[in-house]
This record gives structure tokens, sequence and C-alpha cells, in this order.
């Protein structure tokens, strides 16, 4: 037998064990993810890094599933060195795999803080830009708080035009138009439910009541599209085309 310290307690481990192995028939805990009592170790994950003190007083993390034991060796599991390594690996594996539940439970576990899973927003602000500039409904803000930034709605502000949608570079902004209602929304958070009308032309719904009215507001009637604006699109390029068809008539 060979005798080693496990953050101070001694352990009787077998030769040619890894200190991983002495560990867990002592029930000394190691987070591991990569390590199989069947197959040889890799070395991979990283995670069962430990604090080996060298005789000469050196500290090194090194990988416990690899790590053979050896007379005297000394070993600390929970140090600010091995805590620190394990944030990383944590970390880097997240980074390959960032919706892996099993991963994160598992530093949830040992404590460690790692970065949150992304929602799939690049922070670009632009729903929030077009929103107060342009559109000027300002239906969408930036919070903050410990887990960092997000975009969400200002409630009771939406039109329902989807001009958010339209810009979103990662789609995370939807539009769904369902059962005569128009559904904004940013992942689970509604931005705006708004009842559709129907087109004066093909009767088809097309826009939300308040989307028109803001349209109304804000532009004022100008004689060339005063009609359109209660038109859907098609019915607008098909009054645009019988115009211009017309104009050049009277002008023959
Ligand atoms: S929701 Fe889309 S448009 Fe808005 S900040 Fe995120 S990525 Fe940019
Ligand atoms: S268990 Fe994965 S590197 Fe040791």
């Amino acid at each position: 037998m060979i005798k080693i310290f496990i953050d101070e307690k001694k352990i009787e481990a077998k030769e040619n064990q890894t200190v991983l192995q002495a560990a867990k028939e002592n029930r000394i805990k190691i987070p591991h993810l990569c390590y199989h009592p069947a197959l040889k170790p890799s070395g991979s994950c990283k995670l069962c890094g430990v604090e080996v003190i060298s005789p000469g007083g050196k500290h090194v993390v090194m990988l416990s599933c690899i790590l053979k034991v050896k007379e005297n060796l000394e070993i600390r599991t929970d140090s600010e060195m091995v805590k620190a390594h394990r944030k990383k690996a944590f970390n880097k594996l997240l980074q390959m795999a960032p919706d892996a539940g099993r991963i994160r439970s598992l530093a949830r576990e040992w404590g460690v803080e790692v970065t949150p899973p992304p929602d799939g927003c690049i922070r670009c602000r632009l729903c929030i830009r077009v929103c107060n500039e342009i559109v000027k409904a300002r239906a969408l803000k930036m919070v903050a708080d410990e887990t960092g930034s997000r975009v969400v709605p200002e409630p009771g502000r939406c039109i329902g035009c989807g001009t958010c949608a339209n810009l979103c570079p990662t789609n995370l902004i939807q539009v769904k138009d369902q059962e005569g209602v128009r559904t904004i929304s940013i992942k689970d958070d509604i931005i705006g439910q708004l009842p559709l009308e129907r087109c004066e032309g093909c009767g088809n719904l097309y826009a939300t009541e308040n989307f028109l009215k803001h349209v109304e507001e804000s532009m004022g009637l100008h004689p060339d599209t005063k009609e359109h604006h209660r038109l859907c699109p098609s019915c607008t390029k098909l009054l645009s085309n019988r115009a211009v068809t017309e104009r050049e008539r009277i002008k023959k």
C-alpha cells in the first residue's frame, strides 16, 4: 500500500492507482466528467485538477485521473488554486457545450459560477434603436442586473409594427399573426399583443389598429398616401400601378 495525503487526511492507496481512484475509494469527492473506470484516462475535461505539493514545496495543478499515487504525495482538492483551475475548466467546457445541463448542474454542485447560457441576443440594440428613433413607440429597453444585460419590453407601448423583428439579425424577435391577433415576442416575453385590422381593398388582416393610428398621427394624411395606409401592401401596389397607368393615359 502507498500512503498519500489528501486535504491533510492520510489515505492508503493501491500501487498503480490514480489519485482520483484513491480519492473515490475513500469517498473524497473530486469533480470529473471524462473519467470512466473501464477506459484509459484521457485528461480531456480537466475538471479533476488537484493541487500537488512537491517535496521541494512547489505547488502545481495536475489531473487526478492521470496522476499516479506516490509515497507521501500531498494533494489539495479545494484550494484557491484548484478553484481557479476548476472555474476555467467548467467555462471552457461550456464554451463548447453551452446548453449542457449536466455540466451546469455539476458546476452548481461545486459552487462554481459559470457564464450564463447564451440567449441568442448579440446586444446590437437594433430593435431598441429602431423602435426609439424611427417608429418612436419606445416599446423596448435594455436592462442590466447581476446576470448581465438583456432586451425587455416596455409594457403597453408596442404598436405591433414588427420593425424590431425585421431588423433583428438573430431572429430572436418573433411576429405571429393568429386568429386576428398579432403577437410580437422576444423569447418568452411578449412585447405586444394587438388585434389586426382588415385591408379596405381585399379584406385580408394585415396591420394593427395601433400601428395605423400611429401612421396617421406621425405622418399626417398626405394626399398621395392618405388612402394607402388602410390597404395591405399588395392592394397599395395595385392602386399605385393603376394611378400611374391612368396618369399616362391622360397625358396621351
Ligand atoms: S433582440 Fe435582436 S435586434 Fe435586439 S439587441 Fe438582441 S440581437 Fe439585436
Ligand atoms: S476526469 Fe476529465 S480530465 Fe480528469
